[in-house]
């Protein structure tokens, strides 16, 4: 019997023990992590420019849902052809141009989580201007794009056309979130921090048809009629940003040539500095008639359908002089918060992302290593007096002397950044796991994945730690006690 009563109590005892073990074990998992295993979301994004169309497919745990950073970039596709804007004469083409790269991403996402999808189109300057043009084409072809999208298993969203405004802040939000430059959970003070309004990123975007600039200016320079104000993770930001419609690198060199052939005496041979001599190219005078960036009513120039010699003189300085023809700066007079035709700018401040266009002429060149504005001028200099046999490799080769000066006069002339801010300008296409561009950060905002409100999610083992303590001593007092009660009453 005493035996019995002994064993009895030893078998309470150890259960006791056995169940603060697991008590204490249970308390030190997170209850996340066994309520809600994190699943994996994605969203995809068609960025549909002037030149070309290409598909960002991004995937997160939807636990980190309100995290900066955690969105990583799954697949990006690029559509064969032309942009979408192409297709005005032929809209259903525009919608099929996008089948191979929606079959792509098909097989990325697991079938079962397809239909969740959130799938967005955002078409940018290339279909302003063909709406410009022709609003029912635009209409059309965005009516087709939107059709086939809609045959796929996922939740579609929209397919629209972006304003310069909305795509240089989308441009300058993807930044800041990639760079966790807006919120940052900080392991040693267990919350979340913002970093100074110094770590902001300024964003400059250069596309084919346009080209954006959007930075934090010093607020006591803030003009409040060209700024956007955003709040994000609690904080409100002021950002300065414009686009510039024709200011792409296409429409440029369109314009550039139109210029040049408008000045020149000869009507079917012109002189063309920025391309490399014996190079030739011969364009009709009706391509200009294709864009309202070159189809302004011009006295000096009748358009006809005149074919047009450009000859390649491979003349630098003559290159430079003739872009900022380009550019009416005499507009802005002695403003210097003004850019060209009048445009109001704060002046620059902080460190830029410069991505797109900006990015792929200066990677040719070699100069994305953070070179001093001198070396910078040096080498675009070298590389447009080079002639054109030495320049092989066909296709946009001549292009890139007149790109890069293109890209030195809209970045000091026109936004004025100088030696110094120069260095503050990083040319690159990637910034952590993504390319930088407007999709990412139009697809979070539309997805309301970057809250207003601060994130208020604890995380690490700290707290659960402190509860699996306080569990323990209890149970242990609890198992103590019971078990001097066992051996009195025994
Ligand atoms: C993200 O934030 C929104 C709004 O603040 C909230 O409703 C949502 O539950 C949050 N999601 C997660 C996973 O924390
Ligand atoms: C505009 O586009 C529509 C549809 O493509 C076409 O039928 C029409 O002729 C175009 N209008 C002009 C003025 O080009
Ligand atoms: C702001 O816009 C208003 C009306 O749109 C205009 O009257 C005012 O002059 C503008 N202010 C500045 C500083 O540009
Ligand atoms: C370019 O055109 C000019 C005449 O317009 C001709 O003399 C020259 O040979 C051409 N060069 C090439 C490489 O075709
Ligand atoms: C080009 O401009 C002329 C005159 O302004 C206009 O009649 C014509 O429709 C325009 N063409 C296009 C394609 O926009
Ligand atoms: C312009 O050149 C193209 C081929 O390059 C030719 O088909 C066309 O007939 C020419 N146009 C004129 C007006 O000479
Ligand atoms: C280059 O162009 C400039 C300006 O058009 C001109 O003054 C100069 O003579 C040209 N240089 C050469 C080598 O052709
Ligand atoms: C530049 O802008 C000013 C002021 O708007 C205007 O008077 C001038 O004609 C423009 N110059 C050119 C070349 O368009
Ligand atoms: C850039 O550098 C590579 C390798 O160093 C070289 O082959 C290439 O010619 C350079 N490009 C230019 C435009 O100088
Ligand atoms: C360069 O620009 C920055 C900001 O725009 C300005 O603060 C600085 O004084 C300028 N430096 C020179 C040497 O002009
Ligand atoms: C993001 O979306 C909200 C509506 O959900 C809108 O009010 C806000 O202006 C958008 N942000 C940007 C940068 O466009």
């Amino acid at each position: 019997m005493f035996a019995n009563k002994k064993h009895f109590t030893s078998a309470i005892v150890g259960a006791l023990i056995a169940l603060s073990i697991i008590a204490l074990v249970l308390s030190l998992v997170r209850i996340e992590d066994v309520t809600l295993p994190p699943t994996v979301k994605y969203g995809m994004v068609f960025d549909a420019g002037s030149s070309h169309t290409s598909l960002f497919v991004y995937e997160w745990d939807s636990d980190k849902e309100n995290d900066t950073g955690v969105v990583s970039q799954n697949l990006s596709c690029d559509v064969q052809g032309q942009g979408i804007s192409s297709y005005a004469n032929d809209p259903p083409k525009a919608g099929d141009s996008l089948r191979e790269c929606l079959d792509k991403a098909m097989k990325v996402v697991p079938a079962g989580k397809q239909r969740d999808v959130p799938a967005y189109l955002g078409a940018t300057a290339g279909m302003r201007l063909l709406r410009e043009q022709n609003s029912s084409a635009a209409d059309q072809v965005l009516a087709e794009v939107t059709k086939t999208m809609q045959e796929y298993p996922m939740a579609f969203k929209g397919a629209q056309i972006l304003t310069g405004e909305e795509e240089g802040a989308y441009g300058w939000i993807t930044i800041n979130y990639l760079l966790e430059s807006f919120t940052k959970y900080s392991p040693k003070a267990h919350a979340w921090v913002r970093p100074e309004a110094a770590n902001i990123f300024g964003a400059l975007d250069l596309g084919g048809a346009s080209t954006q600039i959007s930075f934090m200016p010093e607020n006591s320079v803030m003009n409040w009629n060209e700024t956007s104000k955003f709040t994000l993770y609690g904080y409100s930001y002021n950002i300065y940003t414009h686009s510039y419609l024709c200011y792409g690198q296409n429409e440029m060199l369109k314009r550039l040539a139109k210029e040049l052939i408008v000045e020149s005496s000869s009507s079917t041979q012109v002189d063309h500095p920025c391309y490399p001599k014996d190079y030739n190219e011969t364009i009709s005078l009706s391509s200009f008639r294709t864009s309202p960036c070159t189809n302004q009513s011009d006295p000096r120039l009748i358009l006809g359908d005149r074919n047009v010699t450009l000859e390649g003189r491979g003349n630098a300085s003559g290159c430079l002089a003739a872009i900022k023809k380009l550019f009416n700066f005499s507009a802005c007079g002695q403003r210097q918060d003004c850019t060209f035709d009048s445009v109001y700018q704060p002046p620059v401040r902080g460190q830029f992302i410069a991505f797109s266009a900006f990015y792929y002429n200066f990677k040719f060149l070699n100069l994305t290593k953070g070179q001093s504005l001198a070396t910078v001028r040096e080498t675009i200099e070298h590389f447009c007096a080079r002639s054109w046999e030495n320049v092989q490799n066909p296709e946009r080769l001549p292009k890139y002397c007149a790109n890069a000066n293109y890209i030195l006069t809209l970045l000091l002339d026109a936004y004025k950044f100088n030696e110094t801010s120069w260095n503050n300008i990083f040319f690159q296409m990637k910034a952590g796991s993504a390319d930088v561009g407007w999709t990412l950060g139009y697809m979070l905002n539309l997805t309301n994945m970057i809250p207003a409100e601060p994130p208020a999610r604890v995380k690490g083992h700290i707290p659960s730690l402190w509860a699996a303590a306080i569990t323990f001593i209890i149970l242990t007092l609890a198992l103590g006690l019971a078990a001097l009660l066992l051996l009195l009453w025994v």
